[in-house]
């Protein structure tokens, strides 16, 4: 098997990136992790990526005058590196069409919600102000529009009585470590195939229902 050549773009804490990392370690995993790339100098993950033993790089997107120059800053780094597949984990940059379509069907995201609902920013603060009782993350390929992208896979929590933004993010967050290396694995080991906007996962089994609230 041959194993994907994959870079990490991130912009902080990076715990996705550490996850992604951990899978990538057993040799069957079918993506290695070939660079950790920042568009922050400060982001943390950058710490942790080093201590991996990950190569790391950073294009501070201040320095550049326009989006064009900071993703052909990115596209040398990629390069440079041998990348053929490219995950975002917090990565709060948006990234120009011209760059998406280089990197069609090798480009995926993580996103915090159960998408198409709540795309963009404060998804637990608007899932708990819309009273979802269901909430989650998805993992898919980016397309220019934001977070509109064919859904790979998806994991869903439950939202409770007592929940804030915070203990609703922790919980979702716990679930993107786990989904977003299994999403990695369905799209760089190619059993998972886009047909337009839906994705056909090779081996998908049905699972029962989540129901929430769970009464005794
Ligand atoms: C994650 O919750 C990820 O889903 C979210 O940022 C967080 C990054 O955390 N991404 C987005 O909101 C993208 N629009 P991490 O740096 O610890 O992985």
């Amino acid at each position: 098997m041959t194993r994907r050549r994959t870079a990490i773009l991130i912009s902080g804490r990076g715990s996705n990136m550490e996850a992604l990392i951990q899978a990538a370690r057993d040799p069957s995993f079918p993506a290695e992790i070939a660079l950790v790339l920042s568009n922050r100098p400060g982001a943390g993950g950058l710490d942790k990526a080093s201590q991996a033993g990950v190569p790391t790089a950073v294009v501070d997107h201040r320095s550049h005058p326009d989006r064009d120059g900071f993703e052909a800053a990115m596209q040398a780094q990629l390069q440079a590196h041998g990348v053929e597949f490219v995950c975002l984990a917090g990565f709060m940059r948006i990234l120009t069409a011209g760059f998406i379509a280089r990197w069609e069907d090798r480009l995926i995201n993580i996103h915090p919600s159960l998408l198409p609902a709540f795309r963009g920013l404060r998804t637990h603060e608007r899932a708990l102000a819309e009273g979802v009782r269901i909430h989650g993350c998805t993992v898919h390929y980016v397309v220019p529009e934001l977070d509109a992208g064919p859904i790979i896979a998806q994991a869903a929590v439950p939202v409770l009585d007592d929940d804030t933004a915070e203990t609703l993010g922790a919980r979702v967050l716990q679930a993107e470590h786990a989904l977003y290396p299994f999403g990695l694995s369905l799209a760089a080991g190619g059993r998972a195939r886009r047909e337009g906007q839906r994705v056909r996962v090779a081996g998908g089994k049905p699972q029962p229902a989540l129901v929430s609230p769970l009464l005794d």
